[in-house]
């Protein structure tokens, strides 16, 4: 049987994961054109967002592995086969990357650094007040593997750090110790009514979608923040500029858009309170990654366990 790599990737990023991928695999046949690959032998498709109905060709498929952790896109695929286990990216590189990102966005908002950066193209001298971090409630929604390595970075940077996640204290992994944590919809108001800023790191399903909307938005505490770091499909984007051009929000970092590349006309580009990332906040590293696929292509081969499976009732 064989291993098939498909999906956006260009060719650069196709040599590494080969590379990486053989490297860690050298027993499977791993290859990425179906001129060389009877689709039938194929019963390993690595994904990076291939295109709706690719998967479909593959009829001994017993493993789909995501080269991403998101799945939204996959499983919007009404194609995708349906009892074959789906798999996601679980990367500690990634998490360290995405725990980067969120501590360089929330300390750059804690401490004025954005509006610096603006001073000085104005060649504004002016000192902006310094608030503690212990003084500032950061909310971490989503406390998955992601959102609870951004948490303990943020909880070790001295924030006051508190979670938000679907179940209640005993659900999935503990969160960090000192996180206050928060569960369910009742919870989100009262949350996001004390938190300075907000970072969000909650998968695309149903109930996340437009979940930034003029409602969510008017919940915020007057003048915080907001981190997007997951999924575009989470804001409403003319929503978000309206709480910005009113004062409600005073600034969002933004990694993720409704319609990825951001286009140029897009007012966000040029707005002077937001800062925007090309859905860069944590990218899946091939030389770490290969080593997770290649964990769960053996424990498919030895009849063992497969790791990081999708609960595609959930859709995360
Ligand atoms: P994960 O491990 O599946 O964790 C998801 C978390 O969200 C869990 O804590 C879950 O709650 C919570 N959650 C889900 N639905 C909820 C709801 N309706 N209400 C409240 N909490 C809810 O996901 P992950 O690996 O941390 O990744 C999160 C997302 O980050 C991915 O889905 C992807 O979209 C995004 N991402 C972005 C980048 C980037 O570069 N921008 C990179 C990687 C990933 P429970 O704990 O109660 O289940
Ligand atoms: C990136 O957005 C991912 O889901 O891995």
């Amino acid at each position: 049987m064989s291993v098939y790599l498909c999906g956006e990737l260009d060719p650069p990023e196709v040599q590494a994961w080969l590379q990486a991928l053989r490297a860690a695999l050298p027993e499977e046949r791993i290859d990425t054109s179906l001129l060389s690959l009877d689709p039938a032998t194929v019963d390993v498709v690595l994904v990076a967002n291939p295109p709706p109905g690719q998967l479909k060709t593959f009829t001994s498929l017993r493993l789909i592995q995501s080269l991403w952790a998101g799945v939204d896109r996959l499983l919007a695929d009404r194609t995708l086969p349906a009892d074959v286990p789906l798999a996601r990216m679980v990367d500690d590189s990634m998490s360290q990357a995405m725990a980067e990102t969120a501590l360089w966005a929330v300390l750059s908002l804690h401490r004025g650094f954005f509006d610096y950066a603006q001073q000085q193209r104005e060649c504004r001298w002016a000192v902006l007040p310094q608030r503690r971090a212990d003084e500032l409630q950061v909310a971490v929604l989503g406390l998955g593997q992601l959102g609870r390595v951004v948490a303990s970075r943020l909880l070790a940077q001295g924030y006051a750090v508190h979670g938000w996640r679907q179940g209640g204290r005993s659900a999935g992994p503990a969160a960090p110790a000192g996180v206050t944590v928060h569960a369910g919809l009742t919870a989100l108001a009262p949350l996001l009514a004390c938190s300075d800023i907000v970072v969000n790191l909650l998968p695309l399903t149903d109930d996340t979608r437009d979940l930034f909307d003029a409602t969510r938005l008017a919940w915020m505490k007057p003048g915080a923040a907001l981190i997007n770091l997951a999924r575009g499909a989470q804001v409403v984007e003319a929503d978000l500029l309206a709480a910005l051009d009113s004062g409600q929000l005073s600034r969002a970092v933004l990694d993720v858009f409704q319609r990825e590349p951001l286009d140029v006309s897009h007012p966000f580009w040029a707005h002077p309170r937001v800062t925007v990332l090309p859905h860069a906040a944590a990218l899946t590293d091939p030389r770490s990654a290969a080593r997770v696929v290649a964990a769960n292509v053996r424990a498919l081969r030895r009849g063992q366990p497969l790791a990081n499976l999708v609960d595609r009732r959930r859709g995360y």
